[in-house]
């Protein structure tokens, strides 16, 4: 969940980590520190709170040392505080170590590492490695990282700097990314692309249970049972342009507004629309068995999950073959029922969330064809899948997610299709469906240009604690979604429910304090759906509709009304999503929240 950098080089470590560091800020922000090789000494600072603290906090010193490491914090134990914040060093002060993950068997260690005599300075897990890094060094600093490591139970990812080793940097993962850019007599290392693609393109992704020891002109990695292992470069498949804010006020916005784009990226080279079909190069060499699949089930967490179960409507409605969406996080540990027939498909924006990747994990032990739709390249999912779709969204940096989203749903659809033409569909359906797909890129510039208008309700939003979302069919896993954001960046209170729902205990909730969101496009529920928003009119409640274009029966009953242009049905989620993501978006700018990196969230969780 937090964000690792680490270099070097010739230069100075300390600006070209505070760079760093600053670009990862969205994966954790709790608090963060550095520690630098300087003059022969291990120099360390640590702050509670964001990076500019730090920044102010070290502005004035005059640390040129390399190489260093950084670290910015989503707690998980012990809480946010200067003590707790990574680094963390031995007893000695000569080791230093920043972490990300959780050291599940910390407490049995820290007992033993204490019994031994050494002392603790932080509630966290984290510092019983360096500890037991210190217990192990002899004259080897690699062979005692991997002799802790060895002992740990959970996940990892760390850099490890030391007065020992004063010209090295270790790092070591499980479960947590790790990435190496390799410069010219430099090398960096990060726990994502974004905080180095400014100085190279040139990566090596570190696998699970690799340890790497880093010159600056050289790269050795062992695995933990110490076999050496090859590594090779990678090109970073995105640039520096993409990961910024390019005038925007928050990258949610940005990411908003990216959608008419990132949807139409998500389709290139894979839209047929003379044959109505798709063509997804990732599942070509595992399409025979896809297709004969008896039975889809798809898994995912937070927004990714909603996008599963609108890809579930999808699938089940032009391929017919049963789908079912779980939870990743339950998925993995209630031994899942799962024949050979089966496929399991994990939908992961980051292709790193711990619950997800360990829901994968699951199903290939199981033996099931494991399929993933991820959005960031050479991810772990990604690498764990036997085959899979990326999304072509590019990076998503706010912690809300949106155009990875509307990118799920869209590969879901194409997916759907593909299926559905080879099994149900007719070559005049599918065609019906690729050119309304073809067009959703347009029609969501189209919803784009309504925001001022959505802001204004926003406004009134922002006065309210709470909120209820309904949707119907396709539309259902909307107003989850559209719950989500809101209560995500707002802090108001809001909850998704299947309209007809309702009346069996949330109508309770319902009077003029209580603002309803409603989806009521002309689909094949919308006269349920105009029954559904009489009965919290009937209640006093205040309602909020997201309609068709030229809808006049709707326009007389709610309070707002935003329109969408008509497509069909079971592509409507990709347009209804836009107005309240924006709706969440504005609400949370008048409520003053800080957008891109919200309360207690981070944008990967990699830990359970
Ligand atoms: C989305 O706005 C959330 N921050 C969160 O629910 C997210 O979708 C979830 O953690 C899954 O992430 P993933 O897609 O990277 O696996
Ligand atoms: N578990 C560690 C801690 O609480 C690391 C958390 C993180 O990944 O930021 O300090």
């Amino acid at each position: 969940m937090c964000g690792i950098v680490g270099y070097i080089g010739k230069r100075p470590a300390v600006p070209i980590l505070m760079n760093g560091l600053k670009r990862l800020e969205y994966r954790g922000y709790d608090s963060a520190g550095l520690a630098v090789i300087q003059n022969e000494t291990l120099w360390l600072t640590k702050r509670k709170g964001k990076i500019r603290g730090l920044e102010r906090q070290i502005s004035s010193l005059n640390i040129d040392g390399t190489p260093g490491i950084g670290h910015t914090r989503w707690a998980t134990h012990g809480e946010p505080s200067k003590i707790n914040a990574h680094p963390h060093t031995d007893c000695t002060g000569r080791i230093a170590l920043v972490h990300n993950g959780i050291i599940e068997n910390y407490r049995l260690l820290k007992k033993q590492l204490q019994a031994k005599g050494h002392v603790f300075q932080s509630e966290t897990d984290t510092e019983v490695l360096v500890h037991l890094i210190e217990m192990f060094y002899k004259d080897d600093l690699g062979a005692a990282i991997l002799k802790a490591l060895q002992l740990v139970e959970g996940t990892f990812g760390i850099l490890v700097i030391s007065l020992y080793e004063p010209d090295r940097i270790f790092a070591a993962r499980r479960g947590s990314p790790l990435v190496i850019g390799v410069g010219d007599g430099e090398m960096f290392l990060a726990s994502d692309g974004a905080a180095i693609v400014e100085h190279t393109r040139n990566v090596i992704y570190m696998e699970d249970d690799e340890i790497v020891m880093i010159s600056s002109e050289e790269i050795q990695a062992r695995n933990l049972k110490d076999e050496t292992v090859i590594k090779s470069v990678e090109e970073l498949p995105f640039d520096l342009e993409s990961i910024q804010k390019e005038g925007y006020a928050h990258y949610m916005l940005k990411e908003i507004r990216e959608q008419p784009r990132t949807t139409l990226d998500s389709m290139r080279g894979r839209l047929l629309l003379e044959e109505g079909t798709a063509k997804l190069g990732g599942l070509q060499n595992v399409w025979d068995r896809l297709r004969k699949s008896r039975r889809l089930i798809i898994t995912a967490c937070g927004t990714s999950w909603h996008a599963a179960l609108i890809g579930e409507y999808l699938i089940e409605t032009l391929a017919r073959i049963p789908v079912e969406v779980e939870y990743a996080s339950e998925f993995r540990y209630r031994d899942p029922v799962l024949s050979e027939n089966d496929t399991v498909m994990a939908i992961s924006q980051s292709g790193e969330t711990a619950d997800t990747l360990a829901a994968i994990r699951e199903a290939r032990c199981k033996g099931v064809l494991a399929l993933g739709l991820c959005n960031v390249v050479g991810s772990s999912i990604a690498r764990e899948t036997d085959a899979g779709v990326y999304l072509h969204a590019g990076p998503e940096i706010g912690v809300a997610s949106t155009k990875a989203f509307t990118s799920q749903v869209v590969t879901l659809a194409l997916i759907a299709l593909a299926l559905g033409r080879e099994r149900f569909l007719s070559a005049e359906d599918g065609r019906s469906i690729a050119r309304e797909l073809k067009s959703i890129p347009e029609k969501i510039l189209g919803i784009l240009e309504h925001a001022d208008y959505i802001r204004t309700i926003a406004e009134k939003f922002s006065h309210h604690h709470q909120a209820l979302y309904l949707g119907r069919g396709f539309n259902y896993p909307v107003a989850l979604e559209g719950a989500l954001k809101m209560k995500e960046i707002s802090y108001i209170h809001a909850e998704g429910y299947p309209a007809a729902e309702m009346k069996h205990g949330p109508i309770a909730l319902i009077d003029k304090n209580m603002p309803v969101v409603i989806i009521a496009v002309r689909d094949g529920v919308y006269d349920k759906v105009i029954s559904n928003i009489e009965e919290v009119k009937a209640r006093g409640g205040w309602i909020l509709a997201v309609v068709n274009q030229n809808d006049t029966l709707i326009r007389e009953r709610a309070d707002e009304i935003v329109e969408i242009p008509v497509t069909a049905n079971c592509l409507t989620p990709i347009l209804t999503v836009v107005p309240l993501q924006l709706l969440a978006y504005y609400t949370a700018v008048y409520k003053k929240c800080d957008v891109d990196q919200p309360r207690n969230l981070a944008k990967s969780v990699t830990v359970e």
